[in-house]
């Protein structure tokens, strides 16, 4: 990609300012316990890994963690693919473009031009096909698959994704068990909602940009779903909006770490105990960076809304009931027509007090 393009240019509310704060930040979580086979019967041992991983939803919205389990092999082996994969001619990458027809795949945001990210993705899903609603219109209620597009070069990436994506889930899931716990609700509350599930996962690549003060790799966002499980490589530039005050906190990379954060769903069924929380990506001028999140995503025909076992009379929903699959096609449909009007929010769905 060349000069910053007018179109890249972040508005005065999205561009960075040159004074993120660079602080421990986010917390750190060790994991071992839940990959040590003597923890499993006794459910007291998990009882301060549990604190430690609500406290971090609560307070953050974000945290890392280490001595997850997964293998680092994986790990390397999907980053090695991936940078072969964006490395190739534009004209190869597009051949696997994604489009109205298809919303998996590669796509560039220098040929999408009202797109204001200065990067290039590739996206698949874990299950395949996945099961979405056909259009975003609540009266529909014609189903669809969506299929993955895998590149001829690498020949490895296929298989490279689809290991590490069983990797990744796993520890996602284990996660969500915590997270449960944490909530004072049994370990599997949320299992269910991950049979047919509608989780992606992206490969980021975001070139060196010339005038890094006036473009952004991702702009402003919260991640729509339940939690994502994000691998940054040792470049940086992944900042967190700090709840306590609103200051941009950089993720300094942590050798195989992998970084955590709370999505909307998770908002909406905690009933607003833990909260999304904004976050965006630096670029700079002279490094490309890489990173891969994994959107863990409940079946699309999930009814959306504050858990029962967590809301009373004191207490009372903070949501009106949402369909997952209406809410994710809405987005993606959206992405594509570039319409003006607001893409779809929680917000929508919220109870006025
Ligand atoms: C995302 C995202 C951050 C990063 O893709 O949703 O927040 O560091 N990415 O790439
Ligand atoms: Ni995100």
């Amino acid at each position: 990609m060349g000069e910053v393009d007018p179109a890249f240019i972040q508005d005065p509310e999205h561009r960075p300012k040159l004074s993120a704060t660079e602080v421990e930040g986010i917390p750190l979580i060790d994991l071992s316990l839940i990959n040590s086979p003597h923890s499993v019967t006794d459910p007291r041992v998990f009882e301060g890994l549990v604190a430690e991983i609500g406290n971090a939803c609560k307070d953050w919205g974000f945290f890392q963690v280490i001595n997850h389990g997964v293998l680092l092999e994986k790990r390397q082996r999907i980053e090695a693919a991936a940078r072969k994969f964006f490395a190739l001619p534009l004209e190869e990458k597009r051949k696997i473009r994604r489009d109205e027809g298809n919303v998996l795949g590669y796509y560039d945001t220098e040929h999408t031009k009202n797109v204001r990210d200065w990067k290039e993705v590739f996206d698949f899903t874990v299950e395949e096909p996945t099961l979405v609603p056909a259009s975003p219109d609540p009266e529909d209620t014609e189903e669809t698959e969506w299929y993955n597009q895998w590149p001829e070069y690498p020949p490895e990436l296929r298989n490279a994704c689809e290991e590490y994506a069983r990797e990744v889930e796993n520890l996602a899931l284990k996660l969500m068990g915590l997270i449960a716990l944490g909530l004072g609700l049994p370990k599997d509350r949320f299992n269910s909602y991950f049979k047919n599930q509608t989780s992606f996962l992206r490969l980021n690549h975001y070139p060196p940009c010339p005038s890094p003060q006036l473009a952004l790799g991702v702009g402003r966002h919260k991640d729509g779903g339940a939690l994502t499980v994000l691998a940054q490589d040792d470049v940086g530039g992944l900042e967190v909006k700090r709840k306590t005050d609103g200051v941009w906190i950089r993720v300094k990379p942590t050798p195989n770490a992998f970084i955590i954060n709370v999505g909307d769903v998770i908002q909406v069924w905690s009933n607003e105990r833990y909260e999304s929380v904004e976050h965006r990506a630096m670029v700079n001028s002279e490094k490309e960076r890489f990173s891969i999140p994994y959107f863990l995503n409940p079946a699309h025909y999930t009814q959306v809304k504050p858990l029962e076992e967590l809301i009373n009379e004191q207490n009372p929903a903070k949501y009106k009931p949402y369909c997952w699959g209406k809410f994710i096609t809405h987005r993606k449909l959206s992405n594509f027509k570039k319409l003006n009007t607001e893409n779809i929010q929680i917000s929508h769905f919220k109870i006025s007090e």
